[in-house]
């Protein structure tokens, strides 16, 4: 194992460095955004749905939560995100004009699975899988499917197959948006061209290691964090907070900044760190206004902000500064940092960080 590890401590901290090649790999050498990228059928089966219903578990679910957002205001098309053990076993109003899209690691979650068949016997026909895993019963079962190319996962929490799932998800988000004539070629050609260029994005972000490293130390002697992020980047946040509690066993829960004063700001208190997804985006303003209510209650933020967010670090706010903003594609980026401070707060710890206690790798009983 040691030499398969290299000069990684843990298949974890190596599969979050692979990042820029999985990526990279996902997107191979694609030319042009088409239909075809998901199936012979796909044409057919995009100009014949108009809405859309997502299924995962884990962090697959969340990769769903982020689609959401691309998809509605990428392609117009209104989506549900639903995670599969709940939908499986609740009433639910079927429309037989849905594209369901499942996402999975694996390809062989129980649950997910189950999901798929319930959505198929309710009239659901039109089934598409984002999934890393080519031979596996998810591909089979569906007509349509993107293979995502992270490579083997070995690693427990979930890492370069979630930003995987991601560019997959949103070459969805295009091949949709171009169905429907949503897609000028300018828009096209911009896409291509910020998805090319994505895996060294990721690597300059990589490169923030040292710095995430010295929060990790001070994260570790927490027995709690809030992680905060708006919009896009709210499932990015809960994302962050799942990583930190699979692997480092410290309490973490995950707000859209704006819902902070109906609950949360009651913990708020030089004890609770506060991290904070800051994006260059058009809710800036808004998140420096949520930003500023943990301040004033004494709450320690950490703040991941683009450059040129003007966020600067002070008395109770520490700041790591991120590359430029990168438009719609800013989660894949944002999500780096969150591996790697829940990574190394797991280390500085002495967990078991690529088998954390009571977790399993795959989940194929329910
Ligand atoms: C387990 C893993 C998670 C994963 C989830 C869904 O809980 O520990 O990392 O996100 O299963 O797995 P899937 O293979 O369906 O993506």
């Amino acid at each position: 194992a040691a030499a398969e590890l290299g000069p990684y401590r843990h298949y974890m901290q190596k599969e979050i460095f692979e990042q820029p090649r999985a990526v990279s790999d996902t997107l191979q050498d694609i030319e042009s955004i088409t239909p075809e990228l998901f199936g012979d059928e796909a044409f057919g089966i995009f100009k014949s749905i108009d809405r859309i219903l997502i299924l995962a578990c884990g962090t697959s679910y969340y990769a769903g939560l982020t689609a959401r957002y691309w998809i509605e205001s990428i392609a117009g098309i209104p989506v549900n995100v639903e995670i599969a053990s709940e939908y499986r076993y609740r009433d639910s109003v079927p429309d037989p004009r849905s594209l369901v899209v499942t996402i999975s690691q694996s390809g062989e979650t129980a649950d997910t699975l189950a999901a798929l068949k319930h959505a198929r016997k309710l009239g659901m026909e039109n089934t598409l899988t984002i999934c890393n895993v080519a031979t596996s019963d998810m591909v089979r079962e569906c007509r349509l499917a993107y293979i995502t190319r992270a490579g083997a996962e070995i690693g427990v929490a979930s890492t370069k197959a979630f930003t995987t799932q991601l560019a997959g998800l949103f070459l969805l988000s295009l091949a949709l948006a171009d169905v429907r004539g949503r897609l000028t070629p300018e828009q096209e050609a911009k896409h291509l061209k910020a998805l090319r260029h994505l895996p060294s994005a990721i690597s300059a972000v990589l490169a923030l290691e040292p710095q995430i490293m010295a929060w990790a130390d001070r994260f570790a002697t927490k027995e709690n964090a809030l992680f905060l992020g708006r919009g896009l980047h709210y499932p990015i946040a809960l994302e962050g907070a799942l990583k930190l509690k699979e692997i480092s066993y410290i309490h973490a829960e995950a707000y859209p900044a704006g819902e902070l004063k109906h609950g949360p700001l009651a913990l708020v208190t030089e004890h609770m760190p506060v991290v904070t997804i800051a994006p260059n985006d058009e809710l800036l303003e808004k998140l420096k206004s949520n930003m500023q209510e943990v301040h004033a209650r004494g709450g320690e933020l950490y703040v991941f902000a683009d450059a040129d967010t003007r966020i600067s670090g002070g008395d109770g706010i520490h700041v790591i500064r991120m590359p430029e903003h990168y438009g719609r594609l800013s989660p894949l980026l944002h999500t780096i940092p969150l591996q790697l401070l829940a990574y190394h707060t797991a280390c500085v710890r002495g967990t078991d960080v690529d088998k954390p206690r009571n977790l399993a790798k795959s989940v194929t009983v329910e």
